[in-house]
């Protein structure tokens, strides 16, 4: 089966990010995708005036799978965020973001977190105004959205074999939080999924003290937000923290980070994220087509990246000086069997075994 994929590259370190995940997923995997070039995001913005490319929604829609590079929205205004667009266009209300201490590397152990957040509600449901002498955003919370990022975190619980800890603050917000944590705890009980509650606050100080307590978090969008970076910050970087939106009928995969126009155009971005997205991409499209050869090289993909950090190439943000391109080559190497063989000794891993076609 060939999956078509339609990628955005995104602003920033995206285009090398992406262009470098490509590049892999290309030569490790030939045959098994085929991609589609959506341009969109604040370069192309500079360049031709428009945000994105004509009928960018309907290309991203048309595909099995969306490969997303971050998209930068001026802090200034003027400009909507297509982030926001392109979750609420193809019906992405949660992402799914896996978060786990890598011995050697991360400055905490044993954190080992799957962050489910609802995305399109909250304060980021986009409605706001202005009034004369201050501006309000309004919190939305519906029994629709609570419903589908709890049972996204009681699915995430059940592979784990964990309990879903529901992150809210409805002691101080009491009819919008109230109505989440009620919702939320119905739901999982309605699955048989065993749950706990957590104010948002203390779980953000549990996350540093005790990393490996919460397993699998469900959060609303912006403390989603805000503690996706405090696990990212636990796990090393931002730059390994790869994630999923997940809709009825659509799936984008994206990095947790932004734009990074600090390292940016330098070749020195660390392309795990986009890799780990990626990875995620070829296990939901194994899960939702029944297609456990994809499935299986997506794991193939993440055990890769996991190998060539312990082999002590990491780029400048874990201390390192491999470059972007250098991390891709070995990952790209190992899963095509070109290295870890000794004189005479047979590849661990021949290419052909990881063809899907
Ligand atoms: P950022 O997440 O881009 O960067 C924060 C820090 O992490 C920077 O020091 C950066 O160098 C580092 N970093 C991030 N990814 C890295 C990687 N792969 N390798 C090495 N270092 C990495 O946060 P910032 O600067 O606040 O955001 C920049 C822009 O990104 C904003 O304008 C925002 O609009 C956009 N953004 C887009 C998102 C998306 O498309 N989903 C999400 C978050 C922000």
């Amino acid at each position: 089966m060939v999956y078509t994929i339609a990628v955005i590259r995104g602003d920033g370190i995206g285009p090398e990010i992406v262009g470098a995940t490509v590049s892999v997923l290309l030569g490790a995997f030939p045959g098994a995708f085929e991609f589609v070039d959506v341009e969109a995001g604040l370069e192309y913005y500079r360049r031709t005036g428009k945000r994105a490319e004509e009928g960018w929604l309907e290309k991203l829609m048309e595909a099995d799978a969306v490969l997303k590079g971050p998209l930068e929205t001026p802090k200034e205004g003027g400009f909507k965020s297509l982030n926001l667009e392109l979750r609420r266009e193809l019906g992405l209300r949660v992402s799914i973001r896996p978060f786990k201490s890598i011995p050697g590397i991360s400055p905490v152990e044993g954190l080992d977190l799957v962050l489910v957040r609802e995305l399109l509600e909250d304060v980021y449901s986009g409605v706001e105004a202005e009034f004369p002498g201050g501006a309000f955003a309004l919190k939305i919370v519906t029994v629709e959205g609570t419903r589908e990022a709890a049972s996204l975190a009681g699915e995430a619980a059940r592979m784990r074999e964990a309990r879903v800890t529901i992150l809210h603050k409805s002691t101080v917000v009491r009819k919008a939080d109230g109505l989440w944590l009620r919702v939320a705890r119905e739901t999982l009980e309605g699955m048989g999924v065993e749950h706990e509650d957590m104010l948002v606050d203390t779980a953000a100080y549990v996350m540093v003290k005790e990393p490996a307590r919460i397993r699998v978090a469900l959060a609303q969008s912006a403390a989603g937000d805000i503690l996706s970076d405090v696990a990212a910050g636990l796990v090393g970087s931002l730059g390994l923290a790869g994630s999923a939106m997940i809709g009825v009928r659509h799936m984008v995969f994206e990095p947790v980070h932004g734009s990074a126009p600090d390292i940016a155009g330098r070749g020195i971005a660390n392309p795990s994220s986009m890799l780990l997205s990626a990875s995620l991409m070829m296990q939901y499209l194994g899960q939702r087509r029944g297609d456990e050869r994809i499935a299986r090289a997506g794991r193939a993909l993440e055990a890769a990246v996991l190998a060539v950090l312990r082999s002590g190439c990491r780029t400048p943000d874990l201390g390192g000086e491999c470059s972007t391109m250098q991390f891709a080559n070995l990952v790209h190497g190992l899963l095509t069997g070109a290295l870890g063989k000794k004189k005479g000794e047979k590849p661990r891993r021949s290419g052909r075994s990881l063809r899907l076609r």
